[in-house]
């Protein structure tokens, strides 16, 4: 469990996209929560990705597989941040999250300092759990220089919304070097988003090839997040949110042993809906200890 420095602790995330705007999830999952055998109210809930403006992306409602597709333990997406914009999540989905009594993570892509600062502005008199910057999105363009200080610079920004940020790095960016960057600044990393098609399958084609290859998700990302958890335990201080990957209670453990204290998972709640709960509760049964509040790392701990 990770405890920010305005009180609220987080311990099992939703990876960004994985319950769509509010937590609700998406519709072909509604009946599982109806029935209960999914319970967004065990998660903190990472909203889908929100841009300034609405931005259309590769995602289509009525033909979502031309930029999501299962591949054998997960999936590979170029949804490109499909999303209708923070006004329209303010005024639809901030009301029903707050109805739900959710506890929420706004996770953003602000394209410059200047947008960073609007939402900052718009995010300000939100009640919700923290900010995550989605520094990391593989299936939109970024820059090629001066990333880190880009990142560190859009966090000193995003901060000024008054809430905890977390930054969601990916495993083909400098993740050490933003880690530390934005030490002080953010109050948790989260590593890692979906990885290019081309790091995890070099010699096959990718069935997304036509939007440039897509991220991988799921079981063939798990060598890259240990990866990536390893590297940063061993030389950032920020407290890890680890993701990409898990499904099993081994997954937990070996990321936890190598210095996550928090967890977030997507792409099961995608492939089996009703799993990620019974997770969950596995964990907490398994590890009570692990779980409770003298058990956590702040940034202010560091
Ligand atoms: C269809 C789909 C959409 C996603 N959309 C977002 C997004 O909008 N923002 C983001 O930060 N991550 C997004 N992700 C990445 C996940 O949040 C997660 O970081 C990644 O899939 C690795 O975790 P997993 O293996 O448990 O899925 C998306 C993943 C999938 C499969």
């Amino acid at each position: 469990m990770i405890t920010f420095s305005n009180g609220e602790q987080v311990e099992f995330l939703t990876g960004s996209g994985a319950l769509a705007f509010d937590g609700r999830g998406w519709i072909w999952e509604y009946p599982l929560r109806w029935v209960g055998l999914l319970n967004p109210k065990e998660f903190t809930i990472v909203v889908k990705t929100l841009t300034l403006r609405p931005r259309k992306g590769n995602l289509r409602w009525y033909a979502p597989w031309r930029a999501v597709r299962l591949i054998p333990g997960g999936a590979v997406n170029a949804v490109g941040l499909t999303n209708p914009g923070i006004d329209w999540w303010i005024r639809t989905c901030y009301p029903r999250v707050q109805r739900m009594r959710l506890q929420t993570v706004v996770s953003v892509y602000p394209e410059s300092i200047e947008e960073a600062k609007v939402f900052a502005e718009k995010l300000h008199s939100l009640s919700i759990a923290a900010v995550e910057l989605n520094a990391s999105c593989p299936n939109v363009p970024h820059r090629e220089t001066d990333l880190v200080e880009h990142v560190r610079a859009l966090a000193l920004a995003l901060r000024e919304s008054g809430h905890p940020l977390i930054v969601k790095v990916g495993y083909d960016q400098p993740y050490v070097e933003i880690a530390q960057a934005v030490e002080g600044v953010a109050e948790a990393i989260h590593a890692i988003n979906t990885v290019p098609w081309r790091l995890v399958y070099p010699d096959r084609p990718s069935p997304l090839a036509r939007l440039g290859g897509g991220g991988v998700s799921g079981v063939p990302i798990r060598p890259f997040v240990r990866e990536a958890v390893q590297r940063l335990h061993a030389h950032a201080r920020l407290p890890i949110i680890a993701g990409g990957g898990i499904t099993t209670l081994q997954d937990l453990e070996e990321l936890w042993e190598l210095g996550a204290r928090a967890f977030s998972i997507g792409t099961l709640f995608l492939r089996a809906p009703w799993m990620p709960n019974r997770l969950v509760r596995a964990w907490r049964a398994r590890y009570p200890e692990r779980s409770c509040p003298t058990a956590t790392v702040s940034a202010y701990d560091t």
